[in-house]
């Protein structure tokens, strides 16, 4: 996290890696535990912020994070443990190229609104956008964007509750 941008009181956990520590923005009075994985999947890229955490975001162990092109947390975001974040899928070669030889990606950036809480083992994929304090439930996999005041669950996510 050596040259990482970072704002005021932050606190990370041991034992966390980045490949480019060049790409993550993190504000003011953020927490991250450990066991973090940030992860830029275009190095060759220039060098710019990928990664953007909001004041005051809360992140809970074995955080993993992924970023082609944008990941924005906003701000008072509570993050639980083992939740999976990306921005990319591989491109599937119809040819059978397996993908560990194939760096094509198909990119859509990602956003989550300010005071969202997502809980343990949530998977968020490339495209979505979840709007302002919203809620997303324990092993959900958000595929869709999520209006803001929203409670989402489930494989793939869909709204329980209006908050
Ligand atoms: C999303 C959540 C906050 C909703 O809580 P709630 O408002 O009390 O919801 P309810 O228990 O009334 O459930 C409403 C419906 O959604 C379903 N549901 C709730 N959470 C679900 C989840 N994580 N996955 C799938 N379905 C879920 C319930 O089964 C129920 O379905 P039904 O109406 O068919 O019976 C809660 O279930 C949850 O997942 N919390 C996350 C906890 C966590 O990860 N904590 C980490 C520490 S910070």
């Amino acid at each position: 996290m050596a040259t990482a941008q970072a704002g005021g009181q932050v606190r990370a956990g041991r034992h966390g890696v980045t490949n480019r520590a060049g790409v993550i923005s993190i504000g003011s009075r953020v927490t991250v535990f450990g066991y973090f994985v940030f992860g830029d999947l275009d190095t060759q890229s220039p060098l710019k912020v990928k990664i953007t955490i909001g004041d005051g975001s809360i992140i809970m162990f074995r955080f993993q994070c992924n970023a082609a092109e944008s990941v924005r947390i906003g701000e008072d975001v509570s993050i639980a443990s083992n939740v999976f974040i990306t921005d990319s899928d591989h491109v599937v070669e119809p040819d059978g190229t397996p993908v560990t030889r194939n760096t094509k990606l198909v990119t859509r950036p990602v956003e989550i609104g300010n005071g969202c809480w997502i809980g343990q083992n949530a998977v968020i994929l490339k495209g979505v956008t979840i709007g302002e304090h919203c809620v997303v439930g324990a092993n959900s996999v958000v595929t869709r964007d999520v209006p803001a005041r929203t409670v989402v669950a489930g494989n793939p996510a869909k709204v329980i509750k209006t908050l």
